[in-house]
């Protein structure tokens, strides 16, 4: 069975171009009116080449970045050096190197990660994420649509399930869009949920 993260550190140095081409706002424009005043505490998990988490520290948050593939996190280090992105190997749905105990996040950030962990998963991670989260801390998520890439481990996962699965775990949506692939890829389509904790 393929790893939630299959495919990526084969491709790593191909996609450390392809994920530092766009921007930040680019990605995230529609709803960087919901992140939190900084300073705050942010968690990007699934961080890749830290293009996030680097835009999310020069806007003033303190970001932890959480990424599986070494060989992204090589590249992120290497592009983002002294930027201040606190990296920390590890992945969903336990994410075990992140402290339970502590201040949590303000935010945490999801960009293109949540389709590639399995239904069991999910409903692990969304527990983790939502305990990780203070009251009124938001949680990021971008779903990808579409074909999905050789050697790659994805699901088919609906804006609407991600909203009935959150909310079992205290979290109400606060946003919800679609748009079309930022690279153009035929049949490739994201959908942007941001939820709450109460
Ligand atoms: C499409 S890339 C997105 C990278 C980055 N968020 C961006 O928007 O440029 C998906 C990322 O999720 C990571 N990933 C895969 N499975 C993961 C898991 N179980 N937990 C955390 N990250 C995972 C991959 O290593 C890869 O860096």
């Amino acid at each position: 069975m393929l790893s939630s993260n299959a495919g990526y550190a084969a491709e790593a140095d191909a996609l450390a171009v392809q994920y530092e081409e766009t921007t930040f706002e680019a990605v995230h424009g529609r709803v960087l009116g919901l992140l939190p005043a900084a300073p705050a505490r942010v968690l990007d998990v699934g961080a890749g080449t830290g293009r996030d988490a680097a835009a999310l520290v020069r806007r003033g948050y303190a970001v932890v970045a959480v990424e599986p593939t070494a060989e992204l996190r090589a590249h992120g280090r290497r592009i983002h050096a002294g930027v201040g992105i606190d990296w920390v190997d590890d992945s969903l749905p336990g994410l075990a190197a992140v402290p339970d105990a502590g201040p949590g996040f303000d935010a945490v950030l999801a960009t293109a990660v949540w389709m590639h962990l399995d239904a069991g998963e999910r409903v692990a991670a969304m527990e983790r994420v939502a305990g990780l989260l203070r009251p009124a801390g938001l949680l990021f998520l971008t779903l990808r649509h579409g074909p999905v890439p050789a050697g790659r481990r994805m699901f088919d996962v609906g804006a609407e399930e991600t909203v009935e699965l959150a909310s079992g775990h205290g979290l109400v949506p606060v946003h919800r869009s679609e748009r079309a692939d930022g690279h153009g890829r035929g049949g490739v389509s994201w959908s942007h949920v941001v939820l709450r904790r109460g």
